[in-house]
């Protein structure tokens, strides 16, 4: 078949590079070249985060303000048959440096009329980045061709108190108590089955089957409850990070002030607001089941290319 791909990642535990790598495990014996790119900000981001730093990077985040990153080299890669990228959600929006890269002209250049594999690896609130990716995709002339959404399977309360353990205290491994912070070990590792549809698609030059397949599969998971958190999260995130935009750039005064009202807004928001959400949502899923369908199909479906003709 003798094809080339490129995988533009990034990711600061490796999780989202590792999920990556396990998809394409099996591609080189299928004579495809696999090409990664890392996207590097630049100054790179700390991690494991102090807590200030991991909630300083919240408006730009949500707002989509992006980072300074490296430029990438992409003269050897202008002959691959897909692009893959590998990114993270930061507060229900792309992560900073994934916005910069899908905000660079050259990358919007490059992009243009290329076929894009998502994948990306979440604690379970992937859904809203999701929709801006495909809007980065969109305005670029970029074809989405697949997702790959890997979460963290816990309950929501568990995985928001592992993440927090893993990101700002840098302990990922379980405990008495707790389990492992982030995507299990055994959904990275078998992440390698999604290969398959992909080598298919590209060695027949069908991409209309390849996010069937992959939905098949299960490497993406809608959750309706969390989906609905999730949306009037994002809405409420948005007046959050415009008001805290608005007090200056890092070190501004009053921007530490609302950052840390925001920080006790949401801690509250995940545990005490959060459940009962949870619970309404499904109290009144009948009202709204034909609208959860419909959303279910658009995060999951990919309108963009099962319109076109085979
Ligand atoms: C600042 C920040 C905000 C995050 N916000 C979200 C989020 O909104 N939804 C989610 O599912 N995970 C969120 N995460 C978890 C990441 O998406 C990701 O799973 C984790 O950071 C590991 O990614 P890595 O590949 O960069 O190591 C957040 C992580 C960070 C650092």
């Amino acid at each position: 078949m003798s094809q080339k791909i490129v995988v533009f990642w990034y990711s600061q535990s490796g999780q989202a590079l590792d999920i990556a790598r396990q998809v394409c495990r099996d591609l080189s014996r299928a004579e495809v070249q696999v090409v990664y790119k890392e996207i590097l900000p630049r100054p790179a981001y700390p991690f494991p985060w102090s807590s200030e730093a991991f909630f300083e990077v919240f408006p730009e985040s949500r707002l989509g303000i992006p980072c300074a990153i490296e430029p990438l080299s992409l003269e050897d890669v202008q002959d691959v048959s897909l692009v893959i990228v590998a990114w993270q959600p930061w507060y229900l929006s792309p992560s900073i440096p994934i916005h910069a890269f899908f905000q660079s002209p050259d990358v919007q250049t490059f992009l243009k009329n290329r076929k894009v594999l998502s994948i990306t690896g979440s604690r379970n609130m992937w859904v809203m980045a999701m929709e801006q990716i495909r809007t980065y995709l969109r305005e670029c002339g970029a074809s989405l061709v697949g997702q790959i959404a890997l979460n963290d399977r816990h309950a929501n309360l568990i995985s928001v108190t592992t993440i927090v353990r893993w990101l700002i205290h840098g302990k990922k491994q379980k405990t008495r108590w707790l389990p492992a912070a982030g995507v299990a070990d055994a959904d990275i590792e078998a992440a390698s089955g999604f290969g398959m549809p992909l080598i298919r698609a590209l060695s027949s030059g069908n991409w209309h089957a390849l996010n069937h397949e992959l939905r098949e599969l299960g490497a993406a998971t809608y959750n309706p409850a969390l989906a609905f958190v999730e949306q009037n999260g994002h809405r409420i995130f948005g007046v959050w990070a415009r008001a805290i935009a608005r007090k200056g750039a890092t070190g501004s005064p009053g921007r530490a002030l609302m950052l840390t009202a925001f920080r006790y807004y949401l801690f509250s928001v995940i545990y005490l607001v959060s459940p009962f959400g949870i619970l309404f949502f499904w109290l009144t899923l009948p009202l709204r089941f034909k609208k959860v369908q419909k959303h279910r199909e658009r995060v999951l479906g990919l309108p963009e290319i099962d319109d076109q003709p085979n």
